[in-house]
């Protein structure tokens, strides 16, 4: 029944498709093997074809390029195009995060199709924004000097990322962003030599970031699977399709869920249970060999819920009052482009679980149940760490495009998506 779905895209997998995508980047390995990379074969990446080595005496994982001095850092930011100003968005001002929110929300990442485009949310953006440690010199546009329209973004924020076995001080680069009219002009290089810079100035050299596109060269590859929660508003905005064999009665009764969760002791994280949190997810994700290590104020940070961002849910035993297990998804909405009676398509996006003492099969289909209840329209999910094992199961449909994971200034053996723990927003 699986194949029923033909699932289209709504996800950083939208970045594969045909609009989203740029004429300069490929998105695929074949495509591009015939390309020239102008930018990327002048950075610090993994350069197509150069296989990392994995043998029992030797995995080179590490530095590409060492560390840069102080004396070696440009000092002044790069140059831009005449007319175009640098600026640090202040995003705690409203007037300045509506400037980014307008931006993303006309410009950020569609469907091939031009039918559905991420709307990250205003509360989503401070969160995503500002996890301890954050820099407002990381939240970088690029405005048009005369009336300070905001015509391209980058953000960097910081994280410690383990890779194979070796702890890294990187940053997370994300929402890469140019204005329609401006594209192809080769300002997303200059983005993201800038953002590199000033990351520089701050003593870190490495970064991971995903992207739908095919660069050198990706890390790891993972797809997006989507679980229908509301099967006749996905059919009406087509996002799904109803095949000719299937009524949409049938349909419903296919995807539908328990009314209330079934683990006992499930119930809303709070602030007080941080330090178990913190101690059981990185215990667990330690086993992917890709992940990030979390500290208390950051799990404080991603974890206690907040309403229509993120959502997150412990098992306390019943008996010892231990916590024992967590599962947690975002919020993130699509537009649904020019549609004459739906605006926007809710999506909850699979966050981090840790299935200990209750099967990941059971935790996963208690948060569908939740997130059916929240009114979400779409439950999406990577099959990375051991989501592959059960999304099947669960009715999930696969997605047509690839998230790309990557590296800056890493070089290291590829990674399957069971052994990527990390999940970027
Ligand atoms: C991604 C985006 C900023 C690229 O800008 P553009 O105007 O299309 O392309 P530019 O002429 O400025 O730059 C082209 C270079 O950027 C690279 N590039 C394109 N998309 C990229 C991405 N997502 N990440 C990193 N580099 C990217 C291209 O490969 C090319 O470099 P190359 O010569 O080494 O191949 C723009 O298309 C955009 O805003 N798209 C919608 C949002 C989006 O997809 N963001 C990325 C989310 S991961």
């Amino acid at each position: 029944m699986d194949t029923i779905l033909r699932i289209q895209q709504i996800q950083k997998s939208y970045e594969a498709m045909t609009m989203a995508r740029p004429p300069t980047a490929p998105s695929t390995a074949e495509e591009a093997q015939v390309r020239d990379f102008k930018f990327w074969k002048t950075q610090p990446v993994p350069q197509l074809g150069k296989r990392v080595v994995e043998s029992a005496e030797k995995r080179e994982t590490g530095p590409i390029e060492p560390n840069k001095e102080d004396g070696e850092i440009r000092q002044e930011p790069l140059n831009l195009p005449d007319g175009y100003e640098w600026y640090a968005t202040d995003i705690d001002q409203p007037e300045e995060l509506d400037a980014v929110y307008d931006l993303l929300n006309e410009n950020y990442v569609e469907d091939g199709e031009a039918m559905f485009r991420f709307e990250y949310s205003k509360k989503f953006l401070r969160w995503a924004l500002k996890p301890p440690g954050w820099l407002r010199s990381w939240h970088l546009c690029v405005r048009a000097q005369e009336s300070k329209k905001v015509v391209g973004f980058i953000s960097a924020t910081p994280a410690h990322i383990q890779v194979h076995d070796k702890e890294n001080k990187m940053v997370e680069i994300n929402f890469l962003c140019v204005h329609k009219k401006l594209r192809a002009k080769r300002l997303a290089p200059v983005l993201i030599k800038e953002i590199t810079r000033r990351v520089h100035l701050t003593g870190i050299f490495q970064a991971a970031f995903t992207a739908g596109v095919f660069l050198p060269t990706p890390v790891g590859s993972c797809r997006y699977w989507h679980r229908s929660l509301n099967p006749k508003k996905l059919v009406d905005v087509r996002f799904s399709h109803l095949p000719a064999s299937m009524t949409m009665q049938r349909m419903i009764k296919h995807y539908k869920l328990p009314t209330a969760t079934v683990t006992p002791g499930l119930r809303p994280m709070e602030a007080r249970d941080v330090p178990a949190v913190t101690e059981m997810l990185n215990t667990y994700l330690n086993k992917f060999v890709l992940h990030p290590i979390f500290t208390e104020d950051e799990i404080a940070h991603w974890l206690i819920p907040k309403d229509e961002v993120v959502d997150a849910y412990v098992v306390e035993d019943p008996e010892t009052k231990e916590l024992t297990d967590l599962t947690s998804f975002y919020t993130l909405s699509s537009t649904v482009i020019g549609h004459p009676r739906h605006s926007t398509l809710k999506a909850a996006y699979s966050f981090y679980h840790v299935p200990n003492k209750t099967p990941l099969l059971q935790l996963m289909n208690d948060a569908l149940t939740l997130a059916q209840g929240k009114k979400f329209d779409v439950f999406n999910a990577l099959d990375l760490q051991e989501n592959g094992k059960v999304l099947k199961e669960l009715k999930f449909g696969i997605g047509d495009g690839t998230l790309q994971y990557y590296l800056y200034n890493y070089a290291c053996p590829t990674i399957q998506s069971k052994e990527v723990g990390l999940v970027m927003l």
